[in-house]
């Protein structure tokens, strides 16, 4: 490898900077990588020797932490001294969708990138690269060169003024799940800049594993841009089966079938025609709302309005699952047992942000269900945090209502339920025994599988009815 760079400080040690900078640390045993957090919680996570219990789960990831870490990768709380030790910097915070104030429920909340470029000014030596890895709305960039130089400048009393800056866009395709995957493996790499040798640098780290033909080089904008649209697409394709899907099961056609027929159209493609609760996930809702707000700014109209569609489907997908499922029992579920399978926005991950499983629940509770939710990697304490409710001991199904109690097992879930709704495609789902889990049941008892995983063959159910998406 041809770099002079030889220390990397990740600011943020989430579900981006912490799999991606472990992939660099292992594929680049010669440069130091310090990953910096201000939530110290998830760097003593981080630095567990307990490899089971990262802060987050993501297949294949322990086994590089194992690794490199402590070796050319380290977790830690000292922002400054790594700030100070870096050539390159990776902005990997959080940026999700403003809450309150201009643009709230649509822009991002750059707080945490501001803060971030602050501190990069105030501690940074030397000539350092500023790379931004968070996905962020267009003209971040900008921003963040504004800052610095302000803080600069503001410097330069204080004897400080030897700090020079590039910035560069590098945005992060991986696909939580599959991120190591992804990381090792991707499609392409996309950096946006323009100083040429800057962009060397950084070409220079990922062509250590990655085929040089894969990594491509635009201005600044184009880049930003480019992260935004790549996620408004993927689910503008979830939203269009979607809503496929509810006109299946109004004509008897099949979903999968469906998607099988589109999808060998190799114009088409077989990739994200699943269709599902909804799509999830801390980046589609927020980059798409990013997406309408920016057109809005400039007054295209139309255009936001056309993207705004994609959203509104989401939703109404998600609230046309509960809807069905209340039908189905009768029009009422008050007092009644539900176990959900399922709480991740999707399969092998912990990451529950944007989760449809969220809605979904909170709407059969508000009806008066008891649920007993099941997740393999969701805690406890994560499910209570999306629900705004505390779990309960057991559900007393003859006693209360609008109650929840996190299970153990697909079996403890199911147990004495009238009705099971799988919510994400974890790979045990494919497997139940539904002759056991049918004498466990209360009869009537349900299938809802909203994901098609589910092996039970609707002729030979033992009793139980499925609806499933999409069928007909
Ligand atoms: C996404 C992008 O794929 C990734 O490139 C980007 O960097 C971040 O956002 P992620 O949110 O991790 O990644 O997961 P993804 O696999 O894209 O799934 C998003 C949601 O769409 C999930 O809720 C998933 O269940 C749903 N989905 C996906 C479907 O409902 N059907 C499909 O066919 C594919
Ligand atoms: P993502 O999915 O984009 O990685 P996460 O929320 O999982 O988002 O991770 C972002 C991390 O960034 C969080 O752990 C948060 O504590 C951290 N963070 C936010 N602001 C700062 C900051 N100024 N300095 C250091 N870490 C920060």
């Amino acid at each position: 490898m041809n770099t002079k760079v030889k220390n990397i400080c990740c600011i943020g040690a989430g579900y981006v900077g912490g799999p991606s900078m472990a992939v660099i640390a292992d594929k680049c045993s010669n440069i130091v990588v310090n990953v910096v957090d201000i939530n110290i919680e998830r760097i003593e996570l981080w630095n567990s020797e307990d490899l089971e219990n990262l802060p987050i789960y993501e297949p294949g990831l322990s086994s590089i932490i194992e690794r490199c870490r402590n070796r050319n990768l380290f977790f830690t709380t000292n922002i400054e001294e790594s700030i100070a030790s870096a050539d390159m910097i990776f902005i990997s915070v959080n940026t999700p969708t403003k809450k309150k104030g201009l643009g709230a429920g649509k822009a991002s909340d750059l707080k945490w990138v501001d803060a971030s470029a602050r501190q990069i000014a105030r501690y940074a030596q030397g000539h350092t690269i500023v790379v931004e890895k968070s996905t962020l709305p267009i003209k971040t960039a900008q921003t963040i060169k504004e800052i610095l130089a302000v803080e600069k400048e503001d410097l330069i009393n204080k004897s400080m003024k030897n700090k020079t800056f590039d910035i560069l866009s590098n945005p992060e395709f991986l696909s939580e799940g599959t991120a190591i995957n992804d990381l090792e493996n991707p499609d392409r790499i996309l950096i946006g800049g323009e100083n040429k040798k800057a962009i060397e640098e950084l070409i220079n780290i990922y062509s250590s594993w990655v085929n040089k033909e894969k990594i491509l080089t635009t201005n600044l904008w184009s880049s930003e841009l480019s992260k935004l649209i790549a996620n408004a697409f993927l689910a503008q394709r979830i939203s269009s089966i979607n809503s496929i899907s509810a006109l299946c099961e109004k004509t008897g056609a099949n979903i999968q079938e469906v998607s099988i027929a589109i999808g060998t159209d190799k114009r088409i493609g077989r990739e994200f025609l699943n269709a599902g609760p909804g799509f999830g996930g801390s980046c589609f809702k927020k980059d798409i709302s990013n997406l309408v707000y920016i057109c809005d700014h400039y007054g295209l109209y139309e255009v936001s309005k056309y993207w705004e569609k994609v959203i509104d489907i989401n939703n109404w997908q998600q609230k046309r699952i509960s809807k069905i499922i209340i039908d189905r029992l009768f029009g009422t579920i008050a007092q009644k047992k539900i176990g959900i399978l399922g709480f991740s926005f999707k399969a092998n991950t912990n990451d529950t942000r944007e989760s449809p499983a969220i809605s979904i629940c909170k709407e059969l509770i508000e009806e008066g269900a008891n649920l007993s939710i099941y997740d393999p990697k969701v805690s406890k304490s994560q499910i209570e945090k999306d629900m705004g409710q505390l779990s309960v001991k057991e559900i007393s199904f003859l006693k209360g209502e609008g109650m929840w109690s996190f299970s153990q097992s697909i079996e403890e879930s199911a147990y004495c339920s009238d009705a099971i709704v799988i919510l994400s495609e974890w790979e045990e789902f494919r497997y139940i025994n539904w002759k056991e889990i049918s004498k466990i049941m209360r009869s009537p008892s349900w299938l809802f599988d909203t994901r098609l995983v589910s092996n039970i063959n609707r002729d030979l159910s033992f009793g139980i009815k499925v609806w499933e998406i999409g069928c007909g």
